[in-house]
């Protein structure tokens, strides 16, 4: 099977901890389930220390820093504490997302175009340490913009919509989000903008995203951990790879 260039998987592990968290126990251990990870294929971990630590913990990005063979994409708000710590341990990629105490999870994309001047600020000495800079926004020529001119050197569109749209079968509307994630991730190519892509992402709906070309990762987290109680991480992780290739296949 020929293929468009290779979509990277980045897998999400913070839910391991929110299950481990659920008991105060420690385990299942999330620096664990990311071994499984990498041995299954994928091609990055993902894990987001929120503000009030509620699955992933300081210990769990130092275990990760220190046992990780392939790139750790350390995914975090926009705030002093998350600056240092990550200009402590110079991951590979930092995803700037935005963050609400009271949310689930990451419900939106950054609002990077009302605060220009604080983001290149906040990201400059992020770059300058050598992390790669991605920014969590949602599918908006406004935002595009505004992350190219803040300096950073990905964006990772919020495919959460389209998914919720996928779901609830409201297809027309999830094939014009779609469609504005395909001229998105087009548009932020033509700017010299590396795009990833992420949130919500299933079997049922990762094809479509999956075969926009110009598109290089996916990081994909809930959906994976939860369907390891049925199956296991590694074949979860080999199933959501298969669909992603399926998807990129070109006759
Ligand atoms: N990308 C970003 C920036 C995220 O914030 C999240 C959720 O933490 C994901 C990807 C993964 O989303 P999900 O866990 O729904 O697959």
């Amino acid at each position: 099977m020929k293929i468009l260039e290779k979509l990277r998987l980045g897998v999400n592990i913070d839910h391991v901890a929110t299950v481990r968290n659920a008991r105060g126990s420690e385990y299942p251990d999330p620096v664990r389930a990311a071994k499984i990870a990498e041995e299954a294929g994928a091609d990055g971990i993902t894990a987001h220390l929120r503000e009030d630590r509620r699955h992933i913990s300081d210990q769990d990005i130092e275990r990760l820093v220190d046992m990780l063979e392939v790139p750790l994409n350390f995914e975090m708000a926009a705030t002093e504490e998350m600056q240092k710590i990550a200009l402590r341990h110079k991951p590979h990629a930092i995803c700037v997302v935005p963050e609400k105490r009271e949310e689930r999870t990451t419900e939106g994309g950054l609002e990077v175009a009302r605060e220009e001047k604080y983001l290149a600020h906040f990201i400059a000495p992020l770059r300058e340490a050598g992390s790669r800079v991605s920014i969590f926004i949602a599918a908006d020529q406004k935002q595009v913009d505004a992350a190219s001119r803040i300096g950073a050197q990905v964006i990772e569109l919020h495919t959460g919509a389209y998914c919720d749209l996928h779901a609830a079968g409201r297809f027309e509307e999830r094939d014009a989000e779609l469609k504005r994630l395909g001229e998105m991730t087009s548009y932020a190519n033509s700017l010299g903008l590396e795009v990833h892509a992420g949130h919500g992402l299933t079997y049922a709906c990762v094809q479509p995203i999956a075969a926009l070309r110009e598109l290089m990762e996916l990081n994909i987290g809930h959906f994976l951990i939860g369907e390891a109680v049925f199956r296991g991480l590694r074949p979860a992780i080999k199933e959501m790879q298969r669909l992603m290739d399926e998807a990129r296949a070109v006759s």
